[in-house]
């Protein structure tokens, strides 16, 4: 069962602080809303969501708020974070459970989504929660799992605490402060994780000083999620790495999303991971094959109709800006492939919509990850 040194924790320090909002926001996150499509079918409203790991309700409010007809539920085993959600509670209901015991997880189901954000590192026995969440997903549910990685900098930080005589638990005196100040002056500011010499104190307690039970590689998650019946279906670092790709985007093509983002886990390794889990495998185009008898339809947050058709030269560069980790991204596309994003409503197959769509192989497959375009096809 759960760690009792974990529920000391957030029972002595709920997260997020009574008026905060969590750190990095899985609602908010276009990345997320863009992937669960089509038709962001597990986050439409009406859905039923679980926010496992809820802590004081911040989040789990926040789906509510995606979802008004719908049904959000928040679990935490700590007692005293659940009834600090209860007592803010609009929306969601809460319920006081542990993540390891699949049994009561699954009974609470079927979930349309599950987020699992910033909770996974500190259930020890993550293959019992993973079957838990595989068991509570409907057939086409997506989980959510937001992790740490080995890259985190928490062992880092630590070393350098034991290497000066500081206690391995933070305590936020001024002789620890000075270390972590250190520690930022030496590693820079940590993508993911901000500047480790202005963390605020709940933050360094719970991410760098935390009984975490383990770090697992992105590849080590797919690996058990994948024996509890979990299907890898995204991974953000993937569109970020396609996104970052420029001229070279080619090279990429052969590789269907989940391997694309493993692949840039392993060549490219950030502080956290985040992952899409479903019980039905991934179907996508290979961008390295021909595309013709593929659907393209533009995601929902595409305004289609401000796309002015294509005039002039179809090779003249344009841009689309997406968000990412809630910094604005700059796509870029070519005119034809901005014509073929604004005629992309799901009717028509690829060859249909037009002849020489070759030509924008690259601009398509760079939106295909942006998640601002999504293809479908009946056999
Ligand atoms: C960093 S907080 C994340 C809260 C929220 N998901 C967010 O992102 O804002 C981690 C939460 O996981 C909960 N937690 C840790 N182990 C758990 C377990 N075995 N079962 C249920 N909740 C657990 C903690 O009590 C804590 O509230």
């Amino acid at each position: 069962m759960a760690n009792d040194d974990v529920r000391a924790l957030y029972d002595d320090r709920p997260y997020p602080p009574e008026g905060q909002a969590p750190r990095s926001n899985a609602v908010s996150s276009a990345w997320l809303r863009g992937a669960v499509h089509p038709a962001n079918a597990p986050l439409r409203d009406g859905a039923r969501v679980l926010v496992a790991g809820c802590g004081t309700g911040a989040e789990a409010e926040q789906f509510a708020a995606v979802v008004p007809k719908g049904e959000v539920v928040g679990i935490d085993n700590s007692a005293v974070s659940i009834g600090k959600a209860r007592a803010l509670s609009g929306h969601a209901r809460y319920e006081q459970v542990d993540l390891e015991d699949a049994a009561r997880v699954a009974s609470l189901g079927p979930f349309d989504f599950i987020s699992c954000h910033a909770v996974a590192d500190y259930v020890p026995d993550s293959l019992a929660m993973l079957r838990g969440f595989a068991d509570a997903l409907t057939d086409s549910g997506v989980l959510l799992l937001a992790v740490n990685t080995p890259h985190h900098p928490k062992q880092r930080v630590q070393r350098l605490f034991e290497a000066l005589g500081e206690p391995g638990a933070f305590e936020d005196s001024e002789a620890q402060r000075s270390l972590l100040e250190l520690a930022g002056a030496w590693m820079g500011p940590v993508p993911g994780v901000g500047d480790l010499g202005s963390l605020p104190a709940h933050v360094a307690a719970a991410d760098l000083f935390p009984p975490f039970a383990h770090h697992r590689a992105p590849s080590e998650w797919i690996d058990l999620a994948r024996a509890a019946g979990l299907h890898a279906v995204g991974l953000r670092r993937g569109a970020e790495a396609v996104l970052a790709a420029g001229e070279q985007v080619s090279a990429l093509f052969g590789l269907g999303r989940v391997e694309l983002g493993r692949l840039a886990h392993e060549v490219a390794p950030a502080a956290s991971a985040w992952m899409l889990f479903s019980r039905q495998e991934l179907r996508e185009p290979r961008f390295s094959e021909d595309l013709g008898t593929w659907t393209p339809f533009a995601d929902p947050s595409v305004p289609r109709d401000q796309i002015p058709p294509l005039t002039g030269e179809e090779s003249a560069p344009r841009s689309l800006t997406v968000a990412m980790n809630g910094v604005g991204v700059q796509i870029p596309v070519t005119a034809l492939g901005l014509e073929i994003l604004r005629r992309s409503d799901g009717t028509l197959t690829l060859s249909e919509l037009c002849d020489d769509w070759t030509a924008a192989r690259a601009d398509l497959f760079r939106l295909f990850h942006a998640d601002l375009l999504h293809f479908s096809r009946v056999d």
